[in-house]
């Protein structure tokens, strides 16, 4: 395992209780030092040598599409990227499938199977029906999809008609990550989500008496008048109904969104604190657990075989990325790249019969690393068994210091994460790579 450059790691409090107060805040998500930004001068030349060249043996390839279309911005959200007007989506299938289709025979794009596909927003729900359709079919047709491939269309239960679903399913939909957040409707309507507890229940039910795909929702720990009981209540409508799967996401206050300005005057309750997210993160991984549920990622469950969460797994170890879509972001052979996010401009280079790149960064030396510590944290373990010596005794001090305090289990140079390790696990996802990174430069 190579390792990279520097920064300080995170230490856990100590002698804390570890779920609720290991570290003051949640690290966010940033991508690993030493990437290399490609000028853009640069980025022709560099899409034609990703795209013209066969991908690595056994690299695993995942799809995302980006509709950016909202009903209305959700007070608590940071996607929100734009109305769903018809003069906005009119028309915006198309352009992905022009882009899709200009480049899906090149070796770098055909060359290796997809093995699962993911339609994200924004509110892919928002399309019509056809256009849904057409989308959903161009992608199969175009790109080399696994015979088991999962693909997925993400949406909110307002305006998700009972067509729109035949839709997706028809044109080889096989799993909905429907948006609840909660299902009480005070809570939900105050920020913006305007179905019923009522509604939700009975398009959920709908949506899994089918029985054609894997019905998921996303739930969020912690929105203002949420309390513990409420989100014992969210849980329990999951587990009554059935569902194959949930996603459980401690509320981001995020700056810029309507609800931090709410909070900021007053005019909403408080998010709920960062220790009783932890304590509702903790009481939820119970509850599943005595349920019969599976923890498959730090934020997942699975009641069924048929949810799998493959897209969000397969990103996580390192699979390249075919991305698609205003705004979208993915990766091609370690190189990351995104798409131009303003609709006016991606449709203008689109019509040139140009890939409508906003930036691409070439690889760092530590990608590998990067996505083995990443697939292993998602998981909810550690194997360091592969380190060089000299990184092994770099991270030593660390992990003894999470197994005292209750984040991490084992012996070495394999850990399990204990419930408190899965809250904090973008921290320790952190602390290992500033730590590891800090050998390269020594
Ligand atoms: C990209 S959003 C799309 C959801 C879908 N449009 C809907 O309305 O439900 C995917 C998920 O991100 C999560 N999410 C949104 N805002 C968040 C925040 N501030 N903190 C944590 N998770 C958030 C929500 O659970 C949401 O379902
Ligand atoms: S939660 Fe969904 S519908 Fe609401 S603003 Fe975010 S992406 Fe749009």
């Amino acid at each position: 395992m190579a390792v990279c450059e520097v920064a300080e790691h995170e230490s856990a409090r100590i002698g804390s209780d570890p779920l609720r107060d290991a570290f003051p805040r949640r690290a966010p998500l940033v991508p690993w030092d030493g990437r290399r930004p490609v000028p853009e001068a640069e980025f022709e030349t560099a899409w034609a040598t990703l795209v013209a060249s066969p991908p690595p043996a056994r690299r695993k390839r995942v799809a995302y599409v980006h509709l950016p279309f909202c009903a209305n911005h959700c007070l608590f959200c940071g996607f929100y990227r734009g109305p769903a007007h018809p003069e906005r989506i009119d028309g915006y299938d198309a352009l992905v499938i022009a882009d899709l289709e200009r480049e899906c025979r090149a070796a770098g794009i055909a060359g290796a199977p997809v093995h699962a596909v993911y339609l994200g927003g924004g509110t892919p729900s928002a399309l019509p029906a056809d256009a849904l359709h057409r989308l959903l079919r161009a992608l199969r047709s175009a790109l080399p999809l696994a015979p088991d491939c999962e693909i997925t269309v993400e949406g909110r239960c307002l305006g998700f008609s009972a067509e729109k679903v035949d839709a997706c399913i028809e044109a080889g939909a096989n799993r909905f990550s429907i948006g609840v957040q909660s299902f009480d409707t005070d809570v939900r309507r105050r920020q913006g989500r305007r179905a019923s507890r009522e509604e939700l229940l009975v398009f959920l039910g709908a949506l899994r008496d089918r029985d054609r795909a894997a019905v998921v929702a996303d739930l969020l720990i912690g929105l203002p008048d949420q309390t513990l009981a409420v989100w014992r209540d969210d849980l329990r409508a999951c587990l009554d109904l059935d569902l194959d799967g949930v996603d459980l996401y401690p509320l981001n206050l995020f700056p810029g969104t309507p609800l931090a300005a709410a909070v900021a005057a007053g005019r909403s309750a408080p998010v709920v604190p960062l220790p009783d997210q932890a304590t509702m993160y903790g009481d939820a991984a119970r509850i599943l657990d005595e349920a019969g549920w599976r923890q498959i990622s730090n934020s997942h469950w699975a009641r069924a075989t048929r949810e799998r969460n493959l897209y969000n797994l397969l990103l996580k170890q390192g699979a390249d990325c075919l991305a698609y879509g205003a705004g979208a972001g993915g990766s091609l052979d370690d190189h990351a790249y995104s798409l131009v996010p303003a609709l006016d401009d991606y449709a203008a280079l689109v019509r040139a019969g140009r890939k409508p790149l906003r930036t691409i960064h070439a690889p760092s030396a530590c990608e590998a690393l990067r996505a083995r510590v990443g697939a292993d944290i998602e998981v909810g373990r550690l194997d360091l068994s592969g380190l060089e010596p000299e990184a092994s005794k770099r991270v030593a001090p660390l992990l003894a210091q999470w197994r005292r305090e209750g984040l991490v289990e084992g012996a070495g140079p394999r850990f399990r994460l204990t419930t408190a390790g899965r809250f904090w696990a973008p921290n320790l996802a952190r602390g290992l790579r500033e730590s590891l990174q800090s050998q390269e430069t020594r």
